[in-house]
């Protein structure tokens, strides 16, 4: 026993001195981050880390959430905790988040909070419309709420940031992921960039309930060659700067603090190492101090694209182009220290991407308190709260387009005598919540028949029948279908897509209605009863039959939870539809890509000339243009007037319009206000989209709606690419959609 006696001073020597080293190594944890300001504190904490640290703080990986719950793989795990990860996506909940969360903070060396990221699109649990669907409502205080309580939802779900908004624009209605974005025109997908940030963000980063938003993907992923996911993009940069990256200035200017990098190569060089768009435009040009984020193993792919002959290679290319952090790729996380020993990162160029991560993690607050963002309390009570389903209904609503109303066949009364409820998607829930739903729960969203149920009066009988699947060639539901529509006053007829058929690597060759479902159209039209239809698609369809078949029509995309009762406010009446579409639906492939704001060319279409810019077997002109949609009341525009016929730079002219409501329902109007300069030293666009205004009219009200036009409006890339406006005529053209419009001539001197 003598011997532990004096085996206890060594001992306790041993423990004193470990306790010392681990003060030491550990002061993080006991001795908050030493500084004044954010930057102070960032170099407090970049002075304690070691290389390999550093690159822990440039990687992001994906949790390993399954069907059965969370799972972290024990690597990752194991990453975490000796710092060699700085954040993780797909880890939700504030329970399962708090315990990474608590592996980086208790069991790391520096204690450094772990950032939590997921695709929250279009909400978190309470799904809202499907972005390209919800831009359909011009309303941007609709949608800067709707990122909002997202957010809200999210950020008690123990999340930080949102790999949204998804901005690019897309002409090309064969690529999937149109529908996250905001359609075709650079001014409608710029404010929308805009109120999304703000509504994600809110005004304090550091709030327990806002997320840091992520702007992607930069840049011109949308121009993928043929609308095939992933393909080559190539553009001219006036296209690039004018049509492609203003909505990424605009989530800049609205204080987006991230960007995602784009898989496309851009004029032959990966967005991902592309440091034209990352350096010389994001953060010399436009001055962003946020940091960047790869795509999901952009980074590994530059081997595919051929540009990088290894990934040790591929990460030297793109953190010295202005990545800082790599998505899933381990490229950084691998290879990233071998290339700073052999010279080719310098640890600086290392010390930037991690001093931008680590301001990300200051503003959120979260070391102030890593846990902040978990909280069950909050969970419980905030999630699909009734306040949530409430928003999301009207946004829904709002979101809707109502393509053709024949004989004013809508609204239907409640109390028609009995309905017909046909299609594949007539009593569905788990196709509209739509693609990248988050955490979305389809079992708790309302189906079209259950909206229509809870809608009509107690005399209404319905009569629910499928019909057909949205795919495949089974016509046995077709006879049940016509029973159905000839017992039936009415028939409501709900088709479309699959969820999945359009989002990421969800690339169609064709864009008209799937399966045998046109042909249960035309069958159930045969039957002469009032024909509704109901569209739930994620992309623009090819539908001129469908157009010529169904009295009514009313796009309803794919509108999330709320989708039943809010199809069911407008087939009923009680929200009349205000939507527009931010995309052109053309009659036909053949036509793509179309879009309303093309060029003249030199022969601009004549029907009596045939060496003029057409097409032998079909029009120019698409089934539905930009910015079209009807309402159930009617709107008569008087001619624009100007304040000034000619104004100079400094000056602004005032667009005048009155518009009246002719019809006998209150109802709300988007008044689009386009410009087209007439001669300039490039050819310009036949219009563009400069400002619009949504507008309430009471039945018989008559309201003036004033846009203001400055000379900045009306800039554009010079051929010295120049960001001029040049003098000369414009001219001025206000409407409810593009293809109708009245204009007024003006001169800049
Ligand atoms: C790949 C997608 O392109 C991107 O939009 C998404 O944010 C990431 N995966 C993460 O899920």
């Amino acid at each position: 026993m003598k011997i532990l006696k004096y085996l206890r001073l060594p001992a306790l020597l041993v423990v004193a001195f470990l306790i010392n080293v681990f003060a030491v190594e550990r002061d993080m944890l006991t001795d908050p981050p030493k500084g004044k300001t954010i930057a102070e504190k960032i170099d407090s904490v970049l002075a304690k880390m070691t290389l390999e640290e550093k690159i822990g703080q440039l990687t992001l990986f994906t949790s390993d959430w399954d069907v059965t719950g969370p799972t972290v793989r024990e690597n990752y795990k194991a990453d975490i905790k000796s710092g060699r990860v700085g954040a993780i996506f797909n880890a939700h909940t504030a329970a399962f988040n708090r315990e990474l969360q608590r592996l980086a903070v208790e069991e790391t060396r520096l204690g450094i909070p772990l950032l939590f990221g997921y695709d929250v699109i279009h909400g978190y649990k309470t799904i809202f419309p499907v972005p390209l669907g919800e831009s359909a409502s011009w309303d941007l205080a609709a949608i800067e709420q709707s990122a909002r309580v997202a957010a809200v939802e999210a950020s008690a779900a123990g999340l930080h940031w949102t790999f949204a908004p998804m901005v690019d624009i897309a002409r090309d209605p064969r690529w999937g992921r149109i529908v996250e974005g905001s359609g075709e025109d650079t001014y409608l997908s710029s404010v929308i960039a805009a109120a999304r940030v703000k509504g994600f963000q809110g005004n304090n980063l550091a709030a327990v309930n806002t997320l840091a938003a992520c702007v992607k993907h930069y840049a011109a992923y949308g121009a993928a060659q043929a609308g095939r996911d992933y393909h080559t993009v190539d553009m001219s940069e006036r296209v690039l700067r004018e049509v492609y990256l203003p909505p990424f200035k605009a989530a800049k200017d609205a204080g987006v603090r991230t960007f995602m990098t784009s898989f496309n190569e851009l004029d032959g060089v990966p967005a991902s190492a592309n440091k034209f768009l990352l350096t010389d435009i994001l953060r010399k040009e436009w001055g962003f101090d946020g940091f960047v984020v790869t795509d999901y193993t952009s980074m590994n792919e530059m081997v595919q694209h051929g540009t990088s002959a290894n990934l040790k290679d591929a990460g030297e290319q793109s953190i010295n182009a202005g990545v800082d952090m790599d998505m899933q790729g381990a490229v950084f996380y691998n290879h990233l220290a071998q290339s700073v020993k052999e010279g080719k990162v310098s640890v600086k160029t290392i010390d930037e991407a991690v001093r931008r991560v680590l301001r990300i993690k200051f503003e959120l607050g979260l070391f102030d308190d890593p846990y902040r963002y978990s909280n069950e309390e909050r969970e419980r009570k905030l999630i699909m709260s009734t306040e949530h389903q409430d928003i999301a209904r009207d946004v829904s609503r709002k979101s809707i387009v109502l393509l053709k109303n024949e004989r004013q066949i809508l609204p239907l009364n409640k109390s028609i005598g009995t309905l017909a409820v046909v299609g594949p998607l007539a009593d569905n829930k788990s196709e509209l919540i739509g693609s990248w739903s988050a955490a979305g729960d389809y079992t708790r969203s309302v189906s079209l028949l259950e909206g229509i149920k809870a809608k009509i009066g107690a005399n209404t009988s319905i009569l629910h029948v499928k019909g057909c699947d949205i795919e495949g060639n089974d016509r046995s539901g077709f006879e049940a279908a016509l029973v159905a529509a000839a017992k039936a006053d009415a028939v409501v007829l709900a088709i479309g897509e699959k969820a999945q058929m359009s989002g990421e690597a969800a690339s169609r060759t064709s864009i008209e209605l799937p399966g045998l479902q046109q042909e249960l159209v035309n069958v159930l039209a045969a039957t002469g009863k009032p024909l509704v239809v109901v569209l739930m698609n994620g992309r623009p369809l090819a539908i001129p039959e469908l157009h010529d078949k169904a009295n009514a029509i009313l796009e309803t995309w794919f509108l999330g939870t709320q989708a039943g009762n809010a199809i069911a406010d407008v087939l009923f009446g009680d929200y009349n539809p205000s939507g527009k579409l931010p995309v052109t639906f053309p009659r036909n492939l053949g036509q793509v890509p179309i879009f309303y704001n093309m060029k003249n060319t030199g022969r601009p279409m004549n029907p009596n000339d045939k060496y003029t810019s057409k097409y032998i077997d079909s029009p120019n002109t698409p089934l539905y243009p930009f910015g079209y949609g009807l309402s159930y009341t009617t709107f008569k525009y008087d001619a624009p007037a100007v304040s000034k016929k000619s104004f100079s730079a400094g000056e602004q002219v005032k667009v005048s319009v009155t518009i009246t409501n002719t019809g006998s329902r209150d109802g709300e109007e988007v008044v689009q206000l386009y410009v087209r300069d007439l001669v300039g030293s490039v050819t310009r666009p036949v219009k563009e989209l400069k400002d619009f205004r949504k507008i309430m009219l009471r039945a018989g009200e008559k309201k003036e709606v004033v846009f203001t036009l400055a000379a900045d409006q009306l800039k554009f890339y010079n051929q010295q690419m120049k960001w001029v406006a040049e003098p000369g005529e414009f001219d001025v053209m206000v409407g409810g959609n593009s293809a109708e419009v009245q204009s007024v001539r003006i001169t800049l001197k």
